[in-house]
């Protein structure tokens, strides 16, 4: 009987991670996958587009939980996840393994589910530390990495980290990073022109800004004066605003409408675009002069890109990408913010290089690994 591998899925950063392992261990005729969707994100913008971009199939099994308190949303995941694991046994199609990748609730909250019923759990992206727990992703880390006794790491900071934590060097395996095996695959296949013409921009050079962490814009003082910065910059360098839901609500709320721009009509300013699909959003990136963001994935797809990647967070669990990549730290410090961004414009941004093991076939690795 061929092996099952749970294969968990919930939130926008979780789908480009797990469609190149789906696609590698479909190569074994001895492994079977469950693609489970716990439905943390539900919105077809930050969820099935991203399905029909990766090519990915869909879920074959999909939990719908839906937003919520961070205690409840991993409440319902765990226990749909629980019951769904206890059933698949039941019905004698055991599941063998689970497979989570990242940092989001629904990572923690399946694996917690599979090791409560000695289901071995596999971590893709293990080890990542920002040191920061006011972080929810940083709680989640750290569980998913206790319970795990399989950690598919994707930079060396993270082996570095586990061994600090006392994990054995037989459970972790540096294997590079499955998000830039997406990233490479579909590069060749973007069209940056088109996307930017369909959007209505007719832009030659703009920045591109995501922002969506609870410290950024959960305080109005501290999104208003992020914002403001971006809006004045945007006068020399129209800057491009793909506007999460969440962060959405919080400009609703505080009455920031009137700092962002509704077209890109030649003129420039903070220009307000939906969530973009995975396809449209890397078509702006790549051809951006500069990126800036508080998105984990985004400082690693900016450093492999190239493209300077300015990030509003006082730390980053990804250090390579300041380190050697195109990152830099800015925190939410507007003044730093605007002098970083005149280096930009100026010519005088530091170069980075990729990181190694970012070759596009970290998932390969992994599936090895995962079926010896
Ligand atoms: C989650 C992850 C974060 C990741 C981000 C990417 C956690 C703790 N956080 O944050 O690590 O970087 O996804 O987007 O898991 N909402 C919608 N539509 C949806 C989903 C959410 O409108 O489809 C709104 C709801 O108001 C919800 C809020 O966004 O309450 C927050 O959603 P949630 O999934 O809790 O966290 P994110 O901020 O998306």
């Amino acid at each position: 009987m061929p092996r099952v591998f749970g294969c968990v899925v919930g939130a926008r950063p979780n789908f480009m991670k797990m469609a190149p392992l789906l696609r590698a261990l479909e190569k074994y005729d001895d492994v079977r996958t469950l693609l489970i969707h716990t439905g943390q994100h539900y919105d077809p913008q930050l969820s099935d587009v991203f399905f029909e971009d990766l090519e990915m199939r869909r879920p074959d099994i999909h939990l719908g939980v839906g937003s919520g308190t961070h205690g409840r949303q991993t409440a319902l995941i765990l226990e749909a996840v629980e019951k769904l694991l206890i059933e698949a046994k039941a019905e004698g199609r055991p599941v063998d393994r689970m497979i989570v990748v990242g940092d989001v609730n629904s990572t923690m909250a399946a694996s917690l589910a599979a090791a409560k019923l000695l289901i071995p759990v596999a971590h893709v992206e293990a080890g990542l530390r920002s040191f920061d727990r006011t972080m929810p992703e940083e709680i989640n880390r750290i569980v998913t990495d206790a319970i795990a006794d399989l950690l598919f790491v994707s930079e060396p900071s993270g082996v570095e980290n586990l061994r600090r934590e006392g994990r054995p060097l037989e459970q972790i395996h540096l294997v590079g990073n499955v998000m830039i095996d997406t990233l490479r695959s579909l590069l060749p296949k973007i069209r940056p022109r088109e996307t930017l013409e369909r959007l209505g921009m007719d832009f030659a050079e703009f920045g591109v800004v995501t922002l969506h962490r609870p410290s950024n814009v959960d305080q109005p003082e501290t999104l208003a004066a992020l914002l403001e910065v971006l809006a004045d910059v945007g006068n020399s360098l129209p800057i491009l605003f793909p506007v999460h839901p969440r962060t959405q609500a919080r400009i609703r709320e505080f009455g920031l409408e009137s700092l962002l721009r509704w077209d890109g009509n030649g003129k420039g300013g903070l220009i307000s675009l939906p969530p973009l699909g995975y396809r449209d959003f890397l078509a702006l990136t790549s051809s951006a002069k500069v990126i800036i963001t508080d998105s984990g994935g985004l400082q690693e797809e900016s450093t492999v890109l190239g493209i300077p990647c300015l990030t509003l967070r006082p730390n980053t669990e990804r250090p390579v990408t300041v380190e050697e990549g195109t990152g830099t730290l800015v925190g939410n410090d507007a003044v730093a913010l605007r002098r970083l961004l005149e280096d930009v414009l100026n010519g005088r941004y530091k170069r980075g290089r990729c990181p190694e093991l970012w070759d596009g076939r970290a998932a390969e690795r992994i599936a090895a690994i995962l079926t010896a």
